[in-house]
């Protein structure tokens, strides 16, 4: 393990990255342009329809050249185990960035659609270059809105398949304030089946305490949840928690 992952606070584009959070929630990305910067990275290292090389490329772009906010590969393991047991024909991710999370949904499950929501255009661009250099763009597709604009990112969906039942794994990984009201929307479309899986990241760090205490209400009622710990992406000094949870009804 090198010093990067040791000691993340000594790296100036982790430095960076937290200087320009206020930024960040609003535009989606850290403003010195480390994701487009990824996209041409992932193009010329990444071998051409290589989906483990396109997200290893990815890691260590992370890891040597600017941190970024992906899923990442420790709790990636988590999400990919999450999508096995969810088995997916239909996922969605909430919060694309740069492709990273949907791709790793994409390769875990062969032959899902995976549907990514991201707020920020510019992303939804880098993405989708990295998702043609992988060779998924048939299967992986990102919508440019927000799951709370009154229905019209929802219906956006509605116009891709979304029906009732027909959602089997749900990633949320965006605005940590919005897990849980984005999560009732989604519900009260009736999209989730029984059995479905929701994944969320960060719920420590940033932290969605709302999404957590939920979910500790709903324990064997309506969600059957398990608290994973693991630590923040491309290190290993601070903890996080990724929750995973099994929809009982539907
Ligand atoms: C942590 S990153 C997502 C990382 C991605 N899931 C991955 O693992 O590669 C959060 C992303 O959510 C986007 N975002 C923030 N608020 C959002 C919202 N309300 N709806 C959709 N996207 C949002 C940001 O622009 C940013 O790209």
């Amino acid at each position: 393990m090198g010093w990067k992952q040791r000691l993340p606070f000594l790296r100036w584009s982790m430095v960076r990255m937290a200087l320009a959070m206020p930024g960040f929630l609003k535009t989606g990305q850290i403003g010195d342009g480390r994701e487009r910067a990824t996209a041409d990275y992932v193009e010329a290292h990444a071998r051409r329809g290589d989906v483990d090389h396109v997200l290893a490329t990815i890691d260590e772009f992370a890891r040597e050249k600017s941190m970024l906010m992906n899923v990442g590969d420790e709790k990636g393991a988590l999400l990919d185990a999450a999508v096995r047991r969810a088995n997916p024909v239909r996922a969605l991710e909430l919060g694309t960035y740069c492709g990273y999370g949907a791709l790793r949904i994409a390769r875990a499950a062969p032959s899902s659609e995976v549907f990514s929501v991201e707020f920020a255009a510019a992303n939804a661009d880098v993405a989708r270059r990295i998702w043609a250099h992988a060779g998924v763009s048939d299967r992986v597709t990102c919508v440019v809105g927000t799951i709370g604009d009154g229905g019209s990112t929802l219906d956006a969906l509605a116009g891709h398949g979304f029906a009732p039942g027909g959602l089997d794994l749900l990633f949320i990984d965006h605005d940590k304030s919005a897990y849980l009201s984005d999560l009732q929307a989604i519900l009260d479309r009736g999209w989730l089946r029984r059995g479905a899986i929701v994944v969320a990241d960060n719920v420590r760090i940033p932290g969605a305490p709302k999404y957590r205490a939920y979910m500790r209400e709903q324990q064997g009622r309506q969600f059957d949840t398990v608290e994973h710990r693991t630590h923040v992406e491309y290190q290993t000094l601070m903890p996080d928690l990724v929750l995973e949870s099994r929809y009982l009804q539907g």
